[in-house]
């Protein structure tokens, strides 16, 4: 089969951590061809979306990959199409999966572009706020210090387009830069952000569930440096094996069929302390930390998953 990744600059991604990177070499141990574009190599021509791919060939080795000539493609011409554009989601990115929508019905697109545009990767999670730590999302910074002190004084506050822990600060009632904090993250009222109450078991980690089609593929957990909130492996969290509480199943069975109806196939959720604090949907990571965990190729179970739907004529 042909599969195209459409992604960010082979280049500039790390052979030993990077999910697509795991694809990619999955898709060539199980006898599969691999194309790489860009998003702004997607283009529509007569209502049929192409575009200007390489085939690609990806090595363990310090020159982990090799390219072949630049050509124009029919989207309908490969079998699955994987959007792993690394966040933000910007005009481009939006500009990109609108251009997937003419691929629609032709090939297996991973994630559906339409899950991608409805699912902030933050305010998702809020459809399940039955499973999250208490959360208010707004602009105004006097109810945001009204939230702060309701759940007891300390909170985290994200920006609503962040990831890899980016913009991602603890807030104390008692800290003379909260005000300031706030007033950043709002662009002093103007700008929503999500606010929630402070998990304090996060410094037990924050655990990274990957599901393939709401199945669950395992779990890693990330502990965070003992100077830093954030857990992300982007910032120097240490990744260790973990299972799932009963609790943690529970929560992951109540979600996938909302993930799977929304064309989210390849998700990423983050639990802290039993509790969902993030779906993540546009390039989740961790596959590389599990497999070398489960000591077996998971990046191959999602790739065979893809070639078996496609099998089934699924798309
Ligand atoms: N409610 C919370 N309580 C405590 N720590 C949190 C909370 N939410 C997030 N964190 C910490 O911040 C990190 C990043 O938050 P997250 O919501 O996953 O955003 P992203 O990973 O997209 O930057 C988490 O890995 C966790 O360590
Ligand atoms: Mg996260």
């Amino acid at each position: 089969m042909r599969f195209l990744y459409v992604m960010d600059p082979l280049d500039h991604i790390n052979r030993f951590k990077d999910t697509t990177f795991a694809f990619l070499r999955a898709t060539q141990a199980l006898g599969h061809e691999s194309f790489v574009c860009h998003p702004r190599d997607l283009f529509v021509d007569r209502g049929q979306c192409f575009a200007r791919v390489q085939a690609c060939e990806v090595f363990d080795a310090d020159a982990h990959f090799r390219l072949g000539p630049a050509h124009d493609t029919a989207l309908s011409e490969t079998h699955a199409v994987f959007m792993r554009k690394d966040p933000p989601f910007d005009g481009a990115y939006l500009h990109a999966s609108q251009m997937l929508e003419r691929a629609r019905g032709e090939t297996l697109l991973v994630n559906d572009p339409r899950g991608l545009r409805d699912a902030n990767e933050k305010l998702y999670a809020l459809h399940f706020a039955q499973f999250t730590p208490r959360t208010l999302v707004t602009s105004r910074p006097d109810r945001i210090h009204d939230f702060v002190k309701e759940v007891g004084g300390e909170a985290v506050i994200k920006p609503l387009d962040g990831a890899g822990g980016s913009g991602v600060l603890k807030l104390a009632t008692a800290d003379k830069n909260a005000r300031s904090i706030v007033d950043m993250l709002t662009q002093e009222g103007s700008r929503l952000a999500m606010v929630q109450e402070y998990l304090p078991r996060v410094v037990e980690g924050d655990k990274r569930v990957l599901l393939i089609e709401g199945k669950l593929l395992g779990a890693i957990n990330r502990i965070p440096r003992g100077d830093d909130l954030r857990s992300n492996i982007h910032v120097g969290g240490r990744v260790e094996p973990c299972t799932l509480t009963d609790r943690e199943r529970e929560i992951v069975h109540a979600i996938a069929p909302r993930l799977v109806a929304d064309g989210l196939f390849f998700v990423g959720l983050d639990l802290v302390g039993e509790k969902l604090t993030e779906v993540n949907v546009t390039s989740p990571t961790g596959i590389q930390e599990l497999s070398a965990h489960l000591g077996r190729d998971v990046a191959q179970e999602v790739i065979q998953w893809a070639v078996d739907r496609v099998h089934a004529k699924r798309f």
